[in-house]
């Protein structure tokens, strides 16, 4: 009997060990970094670029508040997660975290106390970077950002996913080996490949999740890579398929695009105005000019032709049905001639960096018209850059125009022109109508 109970207790105590293992021990998943010296010096002005690439930003500086004191909230369908404080502030900040766990933070998702970091912190993609960009961002962090005490509040995730361990199983399945490996015989396409895949962890928002709620693949070399995802009520659209941008536009409008949000076909909007602000609108002209290569590289069928193919016929209906002013016109029709057409015009096709194309728009075509509802409902506003400074509104319909009404024209809209996306209800119109638009 007391054998029995002797066994089952020392059982116990190993569970509760093996346990504590797991939960409290950090795993350091990649072994430390030796490839520069310890007294290596950091390029003056590297720093902050290598910031800028990352967009570190735009995660942790909340919405009003002082730059990079962290507090601003995640949303995840899990929960809600609060990025950290990373100023140099000691106690709520990282001032006292060394360059190896700093490193960890990026590579590994571990926390200045050994703990798991949810993956809101992109370090999947993070893990590419090069020891020559940590140690600059690291420099950057410590060195020229001023310190700012702020407590961040935890994270507010419900059970299991407040069980940060849990974290650590989903690291194994999910995470891909960390480092950079060069995949081209060109170097302008693996630079590109590394500001995609690394710094600019476009997969985070581009790209599906697989059953893991992971990545679908890190590298070009997966073909569900940047093939298109959902986040924050936006979708952030498919970038190989025929009908991309960067397989449709022109390379020029690309590079064009990525800094200053706006081109002759398409305006910015949602999560990836963010994006555009805070990082790519500070690319050097070799940068973006490598990202633009390696985005029309890789398509799904191949390279993207060098002159952008010819704009898709339309049948004319559409500006004829509008051009007509018949007083008998169908409902969507109308209410494009009476709230849209003054900036968008009959053909769709809007004026160039002004007002953006509707005809062959992806954020018009994306599955769901989230997007869509969202910008007819609230508006939208193209973000301020240093090329192109002014900032360009386009006013919210919400207060003039009924569910139905809004569903109706943005079937209108989709199905206009070269469009043929699948019509939207009056349900999806209620469901966003209450909710600012994310990146207001
Ligand atoms: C997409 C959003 C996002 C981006 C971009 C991002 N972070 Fe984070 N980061 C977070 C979130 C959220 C957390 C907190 C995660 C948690 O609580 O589990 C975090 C945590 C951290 C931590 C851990 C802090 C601690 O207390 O130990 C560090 C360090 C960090 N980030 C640095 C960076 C740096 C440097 C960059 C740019 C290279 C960056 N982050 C970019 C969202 C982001
Ligand atoms: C935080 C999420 C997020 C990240 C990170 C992100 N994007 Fe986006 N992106 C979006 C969303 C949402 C849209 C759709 C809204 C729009 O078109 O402005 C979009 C749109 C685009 C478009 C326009 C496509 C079109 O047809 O109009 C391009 C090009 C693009 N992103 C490239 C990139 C690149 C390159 C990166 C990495 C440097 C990147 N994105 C990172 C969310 C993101
Ligand atoms: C006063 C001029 C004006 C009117 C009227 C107007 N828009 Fe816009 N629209 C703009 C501007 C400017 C932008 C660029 C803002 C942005 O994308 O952030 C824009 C952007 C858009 C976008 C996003 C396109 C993209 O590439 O990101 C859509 C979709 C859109 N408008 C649809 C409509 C519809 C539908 C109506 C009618 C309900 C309408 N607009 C009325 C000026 C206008």
């Amino acid at each position: 009997m007391y054998t029995f109970l002797r066994i089952l207790a020392a059982l116990i105590l190993v569970g509760v060990l093996a346990l504590a293992a797991f939960i409290f021990v950090p795993v350091q998943l990649t072994p430390p970094q030796t490839e520069l010296a310890a007294d290596y010096q950091v390029p003056e002005g590297s720093g902050k670029y290598a910031m800028q690439l990352s967009d570190c930003a735009a995660c942790h500086t909340a919405v009003d508040g002082e730059r990079f004191a962290g507090g601003r909230a995640i949303e995840s369908p899990m929960g809600v997660i609060y990025s950290s404080n990373i100023t140099p502030d000691p106690e709520t900040g990282i001032g006292d975290v060394t360059l190896d766990q700093f490193r960890a933070a990026l590579y590994d998702g571990i926390g200045k106390h050994g703990e798991h970091l949810y993956p809101a912190m992109p370090y999947d993609n993070y893990r590419k970077l090069t020891e020559p960009d940590v140690r600059a961002l690291y420099a950057y962090f410590m060195d020229e950002v001023p310190p700012v005490r702020n407590e961040v509040k935890a994270a507010e995730m419900g059970f299991p996913f407040n069980q940060r361990w849990g974290i650590r199983a989903w690291k194994w399945v999910a995470l891909d080996k960390a480092g950079f490996t060069p995949e081209f015989d060109d170097e302008q396409l693996d630079r590109g490949a590394y500001l995609v895949e690394g710094p600019g962890h476009c997969g985070a928002c581009h790209s599906p999740r697989n059953q893991y709620f992971a990545q679908a693949g890190y590298t070009a070399a997966n073909d569900r890579f940047l093939t298109g995802g959902e986040i924050g009520g936006w979708h952030a659209p498919d970038l190989r398929e025929p009908n991309s941008a960067p397989q449709k536009w022109a390379a020029d409008q690309l590079a064009h695009w990525l800094r200053t949000g706006r081109n002759n076909h398409a305006g910015v909007s949602g999560e990836m105005q963010l994006v555009v602000g805070e990082s790519l609108q500070y690319l050097s002209d070799e940068d973006v000019g490598a990202m633009v290569a390696y985005l029309r590289h890789i398509g799904r069928d191949g390279p993207a032709p060098e002159t952008p193919p010819a704009r898709p016929e339309t049948s004319g209906k559409t500006e004829a049905l509008l051009a007509s002013a018949d007083p008998g016109m169908e409902l969507g029709a109308r209410l494009y001639l009476d709230n849209c057409n003054a900036c968008h015009f009959v053909d769709g096709l809007g004026a160039n960096e002004i007002f953006p194309e509707l005809d062959g728009n992806s954020l018009v075509n994306a599955p769901g018209g989230t997007g869509l509802i969202n910008i007819i409902l609230h508006g939208a506003e193209l973000p301020s850059t240093e090329i192109r400074p002014m900032r360009l509104r386009m006013p919210g319909f919400a207060n003039r125009l009924t569910d139905d009404e809004v569903a109706t024209l943005a079937n209108f809209v989709r199905s206009g022109w070269s469009n043929s996306a699948a019509p939207i209800d009056a349900d999806a119109v209620a469901a966003l109508r209450d909710r600012p638009a994310e990146a207001d």
